[in-house]
C-alpha cells in the first residue's frame, strides 16, 4: 500500500497530503496565503513566493504527522511542476528535490491540471466507486484555466486531449476581477457564489460571448489539412466580454460611489461574514452579481454539454476552484442528468487547490515508475497532453 507525499505550492496556497494508493487521503493540509494577497485584491508573486517559504516545512511536518507517517516511512514524493507562478512553483520543486535526494525516495512531477482531474478520481475512489465509462470530459476550471480534455487510459498510464479552453480570462479570473471591480475583495468567487442567490439573476443582461476568430496561440493545433479531415469542433471559452460589460454598467448606472464607500467599509474587516457584504450591498448590485454569476453559469453549462454531446462524452468531470460553486454544481447536474450523463464533481475543499490532488496524480506514474530526474525544473506554462 504505497504512501505518497504530495506538495504543491503553485500559487497563493502551500499545501502537503499524503494518499494510499491514489485511493486513500490520509492527511491533507493546506496553509492559504489569502489575508496576504487581499489588500493587493489579487496574488502578488513575491509575496507568494516567500509566505511558500515560510509556510513548507510546517505544512508538510503537519501532513506527515496527521497520516502518522514519517520521512522515512512514505515511499515517494510528488510535486507540483506547472503551471503556475514561476517563484512558487520553485519553492515546493525545491523543497521536494530535497527531500527526495536526502532521503534516497523517488520524486514524480505532475502537473497541476492533471491534478484537479486526479481529485475527482481520488474521492470516486475512496467512496468505492471504481467503475469508469470513458470517454471522460473534463472541465478544469479555475482561477487560471477553462480547459476542456479528454482523458482516456491505457494501462496505468493516462492520457488527455485538450479540446477547448479560454481564448483570454478564465472563468476564476473573471469571478476575481468582477469582485475587485464592486469592491467585494479578493477572492471573487466564493463572496459572488454567497452574494447571488440574495439578487435577481434575470434582473441584467449580458450578451452571449462571440468567439470570432481561429485561436493563433495553439500552437498544438493539427495543420489545414489534418483539420479538414478531423471535423470534430474545438469548443473554446471567452470571459474578458463579460467583465467589460460589468464594467459598462458599473459606469452607466453611476455605481462608482456605492462601490468606493464598500470597500472602504470591507476594508475594516479580515473576514467579513456573509451579513457584512449584505449590508454593504444594494439590491441594484445584488441583482449585477447574480446576473453575472448567472451568464457565467450558463455559458459554462451550454459549452461543455456541447463538448460531451460532440465527443460523445461517457462521463463529465468539472474540477478546479469554480466547480465549489453552488449554482454551477446545480446547473451541471440538472442539465447532465437531462443528458443522461453522469457528472463528477470534487468535494469542496478538493476542488480548489491542495496536495492531495497531486499525490493522487502521481500514483499512477508511481506504478509506472514514471520518476522525475533531479535536474527537472518549473514550468510555468505547463501544458497537459499525454503520459509523460
Ligand atoms: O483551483 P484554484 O484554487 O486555483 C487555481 O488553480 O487557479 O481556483 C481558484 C479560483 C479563484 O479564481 C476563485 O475565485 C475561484 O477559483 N473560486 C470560485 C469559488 N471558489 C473559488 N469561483 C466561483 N464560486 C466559488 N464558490
Ligand atoms: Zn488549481
Amino acid at each position: 500500500m504505497p504512501h505518497i507525499l504530495g506538495i504543491e505550492s503553485s500559487c497563493d496556497e502551500t499545501a502537503a497530503a499524503v494518499v494510499r494508493s491514489g485511493a486513500q487521503m490520509v492527511s491533507n493540509v493546506v496553509f492559504s496565503q489569502i489575508p496576504t494577497h487581499q489588500p493587493y485584491g489579487g496574488v502578488v508573486p513575491e509575496l507568494a513566493s516567500r509566505e511558500h517559504l515560510r509556510a513548507i516545512v510546517p505544512v508538510v511536518r503537519k501532513a506527515l504527522a496527521d497520516a502518522g507517517q514519517t520521512y522515512q516511512s512514505i515511499d515517494a514524493l510528488a510535486v507540483t511542476q506547472g503551471p503556475g507562478l514561476a517563484g512558487s512553483l520553485l519553492v515546493g520543486i525545491s523543497y521536494a528535490k530535497a527531500l527526495a535526494f536526502a532521503l534516497d525516495k523517488p520524486l514524480i512531477a505532475v502537473n497541476h491540471l492533471e491534478g484537479h482531474i486526479h481529485a475527482v478520481l481520488l474521492e470516486e475512489r475512496q467512496k468505492g466507486n471504481h467503475e469508469l465509462n470513458f470517454p471522460v470530459l473534463a472541465l478544469v476550471v479555475s482561477g487560471g484555466h477553462t480547459h476542456l480534455y479528454l482523458a482516456a487510459q491505457e494501462g496505468e498510464a493516462w492520457t488527455y486531449e485538450n479540446i477547448g479552453h479560454t481564448r483570454d480570462d478564465a472563468a476564476g479570473e473573471a469571478f476575481d476581477k468582477v469582485a475587485k471591480l464592486l469592491g467585494l475583495g479578493y477572492p471573487g468567487g466564493p463572496v459572488i457564489d454567497r452574494l447571488s442567490s440574495h439578487g435577481d439573476a434575470k434582473a441584467v443582461k449580458f450578451p452571449p460571448a462571440q468567439i470570432k476568430h481561429r485561436d493563433r496561440r495553439d500552437h498544438s493545433k493539427p495543420s489545414r489539412k489534418q483539420d479538414r479531415m478531423d471535423d470534430r469542433p474545438r469548443i473554446d471559452f471567452s470571459y474578458s466580454g463579460i467583465k467589460t460589460a460589468v464594467l459598462r454598467y458599473v459606469e452607466t448606472h453611476n455605481l462608482q460611489p456605492s462601490i468606493e464607500a464598500r470597500r472602504q467599509a470591507l476594508a475594516t474587516s479580515v473576514k467579513p461574514t456573509l451579513e457584512d457584504y449584505l449590508a454593504v450591498c444594494d439590491r441594484e448590485t445584488l441583482n449585477l452579481v447574480a446576473s453575472f454569476q448567472r451568464a457565467m453559469v450558463e455559458d459554462l453549462v451550454e459549452k461543455t454539454l456541447a463538448a460531451a454531446r460532440a465527443y460523445d462524452a461517457a462521463t463529465l468531470f468539472v474540477t478546479g476552484g469554480v466547480a465549489a460553486n453552488n449554482e454551477l454544481r446545480k446547473t451541471f447536474e440538472k442539465e447532465a442528468a437531462q443528458e443522461g450523463l453522469p457528472v463528477f464533481f470534487p468535494s469542496r475543499p478538493l476542488s480548489t487547490d491542495n496536495a492531495a490532488m497531486i499525490a493522487a496524480a502521481a500514483y499512477p506514474k508511481f506504478l509506472l515508475k514514471d520518476f522525475a530526474p533531479l535536474n527537472f525544473s518549473a514550468e510555468a506554462g505547463m501544458v497537459l497532453r499525454g503520459a509523460r
